[in-house]
């Protein structure tokens, strides 16, 4: 384990806040410019799937206005998994010390980064957290609160993982922590992205702090929450359950 150590931590370096975007073109001025007055030093990246609404070109004019903000354009929707492959592979190669995953739809409060950051200072991965003490959900109906929590509690049994909010979507990482993890294989498409991630962090044996966030659900535009993705996550996570075990038991690496 690499935690509790004094000192080891590096100072951040550069900050990049990406953001995947899918028909978002009612939230993402509003977006950009919080993270950008919340965070001035950060950079923004937007990873854009080609959003029939017109997210991507609205994305370039708000390049154009402001050297911070970056573009990812895809070709078609892959999914938020594959949306923050590419924004990581983008931001790693670009030098950033410090990668953030957030939301276009204004759940995640850019407000609440600088929180974020201070708690990166001693950890390698920092979660923004609505399920530990001081955390919480504004407007969720009862049923997606339902759905949340027990996906948090789904993954926690099979992985084993000791995380309050393992699916979440507003995280920190150091860039160091993306390296070690490689990300070369991972396949998971929807939200179970996220707890993909998460399991792989904590198995390299990384230090991993949860922040408590206030969650405010999406006034504009719609969720892309599906059957699929709900499905996706559903057999993935046991599979990773299993692997992980079966590894543990015939003493082989796995990933
Ligand atoms: N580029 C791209 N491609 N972006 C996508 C895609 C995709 O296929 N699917 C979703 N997004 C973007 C959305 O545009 C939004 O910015 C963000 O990903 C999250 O999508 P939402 O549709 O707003 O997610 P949610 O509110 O239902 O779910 C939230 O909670 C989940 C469960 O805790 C998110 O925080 C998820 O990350 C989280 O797993
Ligand atoms: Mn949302």
């Amino acid at each position: 384990m690499t935690d509790g150590v004094q000192g080891r931590y590096g100072p951040l370096g550069g900050i990049l806040v990406i953001i995947p975007t899918y028909n978002e073109a009612l939230n993402l001025e509003s977006i950009v410019s919080r993270v950008r007055t919340a965070v001035p030093a950060a950079d923004v990246l937007v990873v854009d799937d080609n959003s029939p609404d017109g997210t991507g070109k609205l994305a370039d004019e708000l390049s154009a206005g402001d050297g911070h903000v970056h573009v990812l354009h895809r070709a078609g929707k892959e999914g938020l998994g594959a949306a923050y492959l590419a924004g990581f592979g983008w931001g790693l190669e670009q030098g950033y010390g410090v990668l953030v995953e957030m939301d276009a739809d204004g759940s995640h409060r850019p407000e609440e980064l600088p929180r974020l950051l201070t708690a990166l200072k001693g950890a390698d991965l920092v979660l923004g957290s609505r399920w530990v003490p001081g955390g919480r959900v504004v407007n969720w109906p009862r049923s997606r609160e339902f759905i949340s929590r027990g996906g948090s509690a789904y993954s926690r049994i099979w992985l084993g993982l000791h995380l309050r909010d393992v699916t979440g979507g507003y995280r920190a990482f150091r860039r160091e922590t993306l390296e070690g993890i490689g990300l070369g294989n991972i396949a998971s498409q929807g939200y179970c992205f996220q707890v993909d991630l998460a399991r792989r962090v904590v198995e390299a044996g990384y230090h991993v702090v949860e922040v408590p966030i206030t969650f405010v659900e999406r006034e504009r535009g719609d969720s892309k929450m599906s059957k699929d993705i709900f499905a996706e996550a559903a057999w993935r996570v046991p599979a990773w359950g299993v692997r992980s075990r079966m590894g543990r038991i015939l003493g082989r690496r796995h990933t």
